[in-house]
């Protein structure tokens, strides 16, 4: 297998490729810091390659080795690059023809990009610590030295310590108590760790729920639909091929929605609305499972591969298991999303396959890949039938299960099992969308789109008893972006939006808030601002604070409070948003 250069990491795997790591690791929680040793399993290409370059970040090499048979080591020598803003630093270690393993002993930084230590009053329990790792896209450098490209798969097994009374979870196979095993081969930016007090319940054969125990109950009464979403994808998709799909709720501090680390989706506990209704979250992280974890983007560029494929799988599952006027309104909300995003964005990031050159790959993460990725293959469904996708689709999952491949490599299985004849040029290599797009529509969002009408221009209030919350978060999208006081006071007192206990509707609302200068919800957002560390949620907020010189003094004044308790990933971002010109 060709590993393609990947502009993201300083690693060499296109002459030394690393295929297992034995992690032999402990959490210390007063030094904020991940110890231990990684022993990693070499594959030769190139047969006089004398050095082994693998990424880090901020971490500290105490010593290398390379063994002959994985049992005796030697010393090996090494050498730290220049360090990189953005890439972090390479680690280049000299050895003799005949390694065939290396071992590295290191410990982590407390300003760790990749991981997050919390303390116990920012967690539900409020007696306990947490840790986690986030290593997408480019952080898993930052806790274990390793090839950081996604074009680079390993098995691994790992045993972990920490402290008495905290559990240990890691996204792979559970062997014992701190002892897990990767059989599988996967990117590195899906090896992850969370510590805790954690407790798990049952919500079907293969899937489970981890959590604070105090929170628990309520999260595995709003996942109980897992085992159902499984069975869907599965259904359409060709057998569930990593062994359990549990879930972990994080803290609120977690700086995404969810993350698809294998075997244990991370979900943000924002997401409990009590209604399930914001579980898409859960059939996104699942559909991963396939598109994404299975088949693999080689490359940050190829990012589209994993979230187009899983947006439009996403929906599907939903499809099935919530019945098609929901799936339509959450496709036409992406619809909206991604016409928001194009007009915000400059044309060339609104391209599929992104230039990411210089640049951080968390800056290609936005609709675009998501969006136009899905929106893509639903044209693709129109056209060729939905049951000659769908087996297109679980062809290709079978085709390149376990592989991590470019954007090109799936264009010419398109070709070759779809068509030669699709107009990929305009689809994957320029900006905004073909003239010729599909445009998800939903009956329901055609009425309150015309609520939102009659009520801006006549101030008739909508019967809104039985909304759902796509269909509020599509009335509030619909409104004017300029309100009067006695406008938000009348939607305020009618459905009490600024006591709204589903987040998406509260963080819509209170962006409304802000740009209208809406005061009975100042209360509110200080208070959102300082508990939600989701970087989706605070990111809008503060950069609509931010617009005004008052709105930006208040933004500073809350930040200084909230910073602590949000995650590296969302320190910075909002770090760029508030620092001064
Ligand atoms: N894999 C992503 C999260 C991610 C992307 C982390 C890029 C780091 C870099 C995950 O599957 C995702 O897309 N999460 C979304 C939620 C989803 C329902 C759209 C999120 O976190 O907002
Ligand atoms: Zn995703």
């Amino acid at each position: 297998m060709t590993i393609p250069k990947d502009i993201h990491s300083f690693s060499n795997p296109q002459q030394i490729a690393v295929t297992h790591l034995a992690l032999d690791l402990n959490i210390f929680f007063d030094r904020l810091s991940v110890q231990g040793t990684v022993v990693l399993t070499l594959e030769r290409s190139d047969s006089k390659a004398d050095q082994l370059v693998l990424d880090t970040r901020l971490l500290q090499i105490d010593e290398t080795e390379w063994s002959k048979d994985g049992k005796a080591f030697k010393e090996a020598e090494f050498s730290l690059g220049q360090d990189d803003k953005i890439l972090g630093r390479a680690l280049t270690i000299h050895l003799p023809k005949e390694a065939k393993f290396v071992r590295v002993a290191y410990s982590s930084d407390p300003l760790s990009s990749g991981l997050q230590w919390l303390t116990p009053e920012q967690t539900a329990g409020k007696q306990h610590p947490f840790m986690f790792s986030q290593s997408q896209a480019i952080h898993a450098r930052s806790w274990i030295p390793l090839q950081d490209t996604p074009g680079v798969r390993v098995t691994f097994d790992a045993r972990v310590q920490t402290q008495q009374g905290l559990k240990v979870v890691m996204a792979a196979q559970r062997v014992s108590e701190g002892v897990y095993k990767m059989e599988h081969p996967i990117p590195s930016y899906l090896i992850a760790i969370a510590a805790g007090d954690l407790a798990f319940q049952s919500t079907g054969a293969r899937t489970g729920v981890w959590a604070e125990p105090s929170v628990l109950p309520r999260a595995a009464k709003e996942f109980e639909d897992t085992e159902q979403m499984l069975e869907a994808a599965e259904k359409l998709f060709g057998p569930y091929r990593w062994g359990r799909y549990d879930l972990l709720v994080m803290p609120p501090s977690f700086p995404f929605g969810g993350m698809e680390n294998p075997c244990l989706t991370f979900a943000t506990p924002t997401i409990l609305a009590g209604d399930k209704s914001l579980v898409s979250l859960v059939s996104h992280e699942l559909a991963h499972s396939w598109s994404g974890n299975l088949v693999t983007n080689a490359t940050w560029s190829d990012f589209w591969l994993n979230e187009g494929f899983t947006t439009f799988i996403e929906r599907r599952i939903d499809e099935a298991v919530y019945g098609k006027e929901r799936e339509e309104m959450e496709a036409a909300l992406g619809l909206q999303d991604l016409e928001d995003e194009i007009k915000s964005l400059p044309p060339k990031d609104t391209i599929l396959h992104i230039d990411l050159a210089g640049r951080d790959p968390d800056d290609g993460a936005t609709q675009i890949p998501y969006e136009k990725g899905a929106l893509f293959l639903r044209a693709l469904e129109e056209k060729y039938g939905r049951e000659k996708f769908d087996l297109f689709l679980k062809g290709y999952f079978d085709h390149f299960a376990f592989q991590s491949i470019t954007t090109q490599q799936a264009i010419d299985y398109m070709k070759a099992s779809l068509d030669p004849n699709i107009d990929f040029n305009s689809w994957i290599y320029q900006p905004g969308l073909p003239a010729n797009a599909p445009h998800p529509t939903s009956e329901a969002f055609a009425k309150v789109d015309t609520a939102a009408a009659e009520w801006s221009s006549h101030g008739t209030l909508p019967d809104a008893h039985a909304w759902t919350t796509h269909e509020w978060l599509r009335f509030l999208h619909a409104l004017p972006e300029k309100l009067t006081q006695k406008q938000m006071h009348a939607l305020d007192k009618a459905y009490s939006l600024t006591a709204s206990t589903n987040s998406e509707i509260l963080q819509q609302w209170l962006l409304m808030a802000v740009r209208n200068a809406y005061e009975p919800a100042n209360d509110k957002l200080v208070e959102f601002l300082t508990a939600v560390g989701r970087r989706k949620y605070i990111k809008p907020l503060y950069e609509e604070l931010a617009k005004t010189p008052k709105g930006k003094e208040r933004a500073i004044e809350i930040y200084e409070t909230a910073r602590p308790g949000y995650h590296p990933i969302a320190q910075s971002t909002i770090d760029s948003i508030l620092r001064e010109p």
